[in-house]
């Protein structure tokens, strides 16, 4: 692997597990990502790291700038991007804390800037092009993340159908009932259009997803952000420990 860039929200940032050298303002044809790229090292390797949500996590995940942050990880020297987001977990075995590296992804989202190639400012003046999506993520990250897990020993679910929502709102029992009916076991609101448009931009990208609660309905409480906030606190330890044994093995 060349250069990875990990996507992730503030839990990272606060495990105190990355080293930041600096700070780079990167101006993209697509307005602005969600901050500055932060260029640094995790356990001695060279990485890259965009908070989604922004630094003081404020930016919804309807609003995210997605092809921005994209853009800017690629300019920035990344040519594969792991991405960490928490997700409502659907399947009895994606419980609270659990992390899961997903291998599909249905879409749910709408209104969201989800390609490169249209007439828009910077766009690409090529001709359409349809990428093919087959597989939403690149296997070669997820092999690696899968060997990590093993070689240090931490639980993760391999392999999951990811229902990307619009959010902001978690969904109703009723929408959770029907996305299992489409074969999803893990649902959240980033997923795409980011996958999509890595793979427009050729990078290699991959998901750890981090369970924050059950999905609505499966649990027979009501959702807590309190909750929430307490599972994703474990599940980013765990994610912390994934970094540490996959890094060591570049
Ligand atoms: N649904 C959608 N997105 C989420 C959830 C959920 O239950 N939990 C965390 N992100």
């Amino acid at each position: 692997m060349n250069t990875l860039a990990i996507i992730g929200g503030t839990g990272l940032d606060t495990l105190g597990i990355l080293h930041v050298d600096k700070r780079e303002l990167v101006n993209t044809p697509f307005g602005e990502p969600s901050g500055p790229v932060t260029r640094g090292s995790l356990f001695g390797q060279e990485v890259l790291f965009l908070p989604r949500h922004g630094y003081n996590h404020n930016v919804p995940p309807h609003q995210v700038n997605y092809r921005a942050n994209l853009w800017a990880l690629r300019a920035a020297g990344a040519d594969s991007v792991l991405a960490v987001a928490a997700v409502g977990g659907i399947r009895t075995d994606m419980g609270p804390g659990r992390l899961v590296i997903p291998d599909q992804i249905i879409d749910y989202t709408w209104g969201r800037s989800s390609t490169f190639f249209e007439n828009s400012p910077g766009g690409k003046s090529e001709p359409v092009t349809h990428i093919d999506f087959t597989e939403p993520y690149c296997d070669e990250l997820r092999q690696r993340l899968l060997k990590a897990a093993f070689a240090g020993n931490i639980a993760v679910v391999d392999g999951g159908t990811y229902a990307a929502t619009q959010g902001p709102r978690l969904e109703t029992a009723a929408e959770i009932e029907r996305l299992e009916r489409d074969g999803c076991h893990l649902v959240g609101m980033t997923g795409m259009p980011e996958a999509a448009l890595a793979r427009e931009l050729e990078l290699c990208y991959a998901c750890c997803a981090v369970v924050a609660n059950r999905a609505a309905g499966k649990s027979g409480d009501i959702i807590t952000m309190a909750d929430i906030d307490k599972n994703l606190k474990s599940g980013m330890q765990r994610v912390g420990d994934l970094l540490e044994s996959l890094m060591s093995f570049d």
